[in-house]
């Protein structure tokens, strides 16, 4: 009986948290363990040599985003279970699944589970949306199924059987980031801050005005999302017709795929 989970995340919009958190209450663990590696700079020291870990990422561009990679160099196991999570803005989740699952397991855990799971975009916006409000309830409802039923296979004992997860390797080339940045409407801001404090790559500096240095920043759009007085935008036109193009193409609506064999 598994009685203990760490939760182990990077999100800046809050979406693979709220599916990590869900997946942990179908579980029925006892004791919850939080490391959210969204504002951890350094990233997090943890050896989880008890309970179970559920680990899960945002899909950029079909793949894991670099930041948590670099945030989970310091993490490593002795053969804990893992659940691992993508949760992608219903375009799809490509090799993300995949190349976590590789790196998980060469952090010395054995993978039990995988489930790509969405989230609303982070270009979705009120005037465009995409995937706008997911996870809903739905969602919700099928991460703590998941849950339940990586607990009923625990629960059944025997050598841990590793899933088979879909995605190509190699994996597609990676999407360099960096240089797009948000905007601050200088009329709509009051200097209120937010901004910096969500921003995972610390690029926001608030002080008689609001400065981004767009090179380091990974487009999460956290500050967008939220700032109280929708001063911050993203309006790049790379974003613009980036934005066009999944609302013309993904617009259908996916639904949560889980890998349990
Ligand atoms: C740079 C970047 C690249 C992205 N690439 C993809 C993608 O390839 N496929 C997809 O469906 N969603 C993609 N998304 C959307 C995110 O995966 C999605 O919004 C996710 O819910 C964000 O997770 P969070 O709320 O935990 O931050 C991308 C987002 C960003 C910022
Ligand atoms: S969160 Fe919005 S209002 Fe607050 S400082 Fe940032 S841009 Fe300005
Ligand atoms: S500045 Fe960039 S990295 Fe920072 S919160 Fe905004 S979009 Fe995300």
């Amino acid at each position: 009986m598994i009685d203990k989970a760490h939760l182990i995340y990077f999100s800046p919009t809050r979406t693979t948290q709220q599916i990590v958190e869900q997946i942990a209450v179908g579980l029925g663990v006892q004791q919850i363990e939080q490391h959210d590696l969204t504002l951890a700079e350094n990233g997090i020291d943890l050896q989880v040599d008890d309970g179970i870990a559920i680990i899960g990422v945002p899909v950029y561009a079909g793949r894991v985003p670099e930041v948590c990679l670099t945030r989970m160099q310091s993490l490593a196991s002795s053969g804990a279970p893992a659940v691992l999570v993508a949760l992608y803005g219903n375009r799809e989740f490509e090799d993300a699944l995949v190349e976590l699952n590789d790196v998980v397991y060469a952090k010395g855990f054995l993978v039990a589970a995988a489930g790509a799971f969405i989230g609303e975009h982070s270009y979705s916006t009120p005037e465009q949306p995409i995937a706008a409000g997911r996870p809903d309830a739905m969602d919700l409802d099928r991460a703590k199924a998941f849950g339940q039923a990586i607990a009923a296979k625990l629960h059944a004992g025997g050598p841990l059987t590793a899933p088979t997860i879909p995605g190509n390797i190699p994996y597609k080339d990676r999407v360099p980031l960096g240089g797009v940045a948000p905007e601050t409407d200088k009329d709509l801001c009051t200097l209120c801050g937010t901004c910096a404090k969500v921003c995972p790559t610390l690029v926001v500096e608030v002080d008689e005005e609001v400065v981004t240095a767009a090179e380091s920043c990974v487009m999460c759009c956290a500050c967008v999302k939220e700032c109280p007085e929708q001063a911050r935008t993203m309006n790049h036109p790379r974003v613009q017709e980036r934005r066009a193009l999944l609302i013309q193409n993904c617009s259908r609506r996916k639904e949560p795929e889980t890998f349990l064999e």
